[in-house]
């Protein structure tokens, strides 16, 4: 048999280098343990275009994924098919879609050891979500807590099916490239744990046919050895701030959609802006602590000493060693030069860069066609695997 050729001699030409297929383990006469091989690690993530960026994003998504660009391949999608699933029509997708992409390029990603491109240029994400409506069940997505408050109390008339299919259109963003490691917000944890759902379902529904057409490749889940096509994704979601809140109201986070702008800081904003929010951030009358209980009750205290502390990567304790016993009157100006200084050089390069919008195109264009290249593979191996005649 071929395929026990290629798999004692542990190259395919289907996977990607250093990735080992074994096709029929109990060819090899080795216990399943010996022979289990690793999906590539590869790091996925996207940002909707809508509205704009602010510090929360920043802290929470994109400076993260600057971070692990250092020591992986990473793909960072901006999502303009997600854009379609809470509003139709938008007034400047286009310009909203380059500003999200200048974000990414401001804050340091390098578009040509990575990939940065939009969504709707590789039509895979729209083909794979077709197949994963048909994996997933209608009550996984009934479920999603985000689906819940964005359609809570409308009825069903005034929500589009899109927004109960999105977390099927985000595991094909991510699947479509077999990625397994994917920096995203703690609001999007729900919709990850429905990545692991669809892919766990596809393996095993489709088990025969994944090693018939001689794809996939045995892994564990859990304990479980499984011959999989998809790997399981592990959200990537701490680090010193996985959740800013806002500044009128440290009980909710920080948003775009939040109707007073005094309630965020957008990358966009100017030194002063960002002076005369932060001034204004609400704050009770005590000083800080300097231990962690005294920060109970008090979420605005919490979330100020939280974004100070995110830019320098510092846990709590420090933090609080730090402030602990610093007046608000005193720990402001501290925040604002800090706040100021790390965004005003993304600041000065996002506005620069929507000006030349030849410049940011021609890296979107780069990118969807290598994004392309790489999800036309998975999307021609699973047409094989469902059956689709070539
Ligand atoms: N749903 C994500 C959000 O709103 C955006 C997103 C879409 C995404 N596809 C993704 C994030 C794939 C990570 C991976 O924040």
């Amino acid at each position: 048999m071929g395929e026990c050729a290629a798999a004692r001699e542990n190259v395919n030409p289907i996977l990607p280098t250093g990735v080992r297929e074994i096709i029929f383990p109990g060819a090899l006469h080795q216990p399943i343990e010996d022979i289990m091989a690793e999906f590539q690690k590869l790091v996925f993530s996207g940002v909707q275009p809508t509205g704009n960026l602010h510090l929360g994003n920043y802290l929470g998504a994109i400076r993260k994924f600057v971070a692990l660009q250092k020591d992986n391949d990473c793909i960072y999608c901006v999502v303009d098919e997600h854009a379609l699933t809470a509003q139709l029509v938008h007034e400047d997708l286009r310009g909203q879609t380059r500003a999200i992409a200048a974000a990414y390029i401001a804050s340091g990603i390098d578009p040509k050891k990575h990939i940065v491109f939009n969504q709707s240029a590789v039509a895979g994400h729209a083909e794979l979500a077709w197949i994963f409506n048909c994996v997933a069940r209608i009550g996984w997505m009934e479920r999603m807590t985000q689906f819940k408050d964005k359609a809570g109390g409308k009825n069903a008339e005034q929500v589009s099916l899109g927004l109960l299919a999105y977390p099927s259109l985000m595991a094909a963003d991510i699947l479509l490239y077999r990625a397994t490691h994917v920096p995203v917000g703690d609001d999007q944890k729900q919709h990850l744990e429905l990545t692991r759902d669809i892919a766990q379902k596809f393996n095993i529904d489709f088990s025969a046919n994944i090693r018939k057409e001689g794809y996939g490749i045995d892994i564990k889940v859990g304990d479980e050895p499984v011959h999989a096509y998809f790997p399981m994704v592990e959200p990537l979601i701490d680090g010193p701030a996985p959740r800013v809140m806002s500044l009128r109201d440290g009980t909710k986070k920080m948003s775009k959609s939040d109707p007073s702008d005094l309630s965020r800081i957008n990358l966009m904003d100017d030194a002063e802006t960002i002076s005369k929010k932060i001034r204004k951030a609400k704050t009770d009358p005590d000083g800080l602590p300097s231990e962690p209980e005294g920060l109970k009750g008090r979420p605005e205290a919490d979330n100020l000493g939280g974004i100070y502390a995110a830019v320098p990567d510092k846990t709590q304790p420090d933090w609080l060693g730090e402030l602990g016993g610093a007046q608000f009157s005193v720990f402001k100006p501290a925040l604002i030069e800090l706040a100021v200084s790390v965004l005003a050089p993304i600041t000065e390069e996002m506005r620069r860069l929507p000006g030349d919008t030849s410049h940011i195109d021609a890296i979107l264009r780069d990118g969807g066609e290598r994004a392309n290249a790489r999800a036309e593979k998975t999307m021609k191996e699973v047409r094989d695997i469902i059956g689709f005649l070539r």
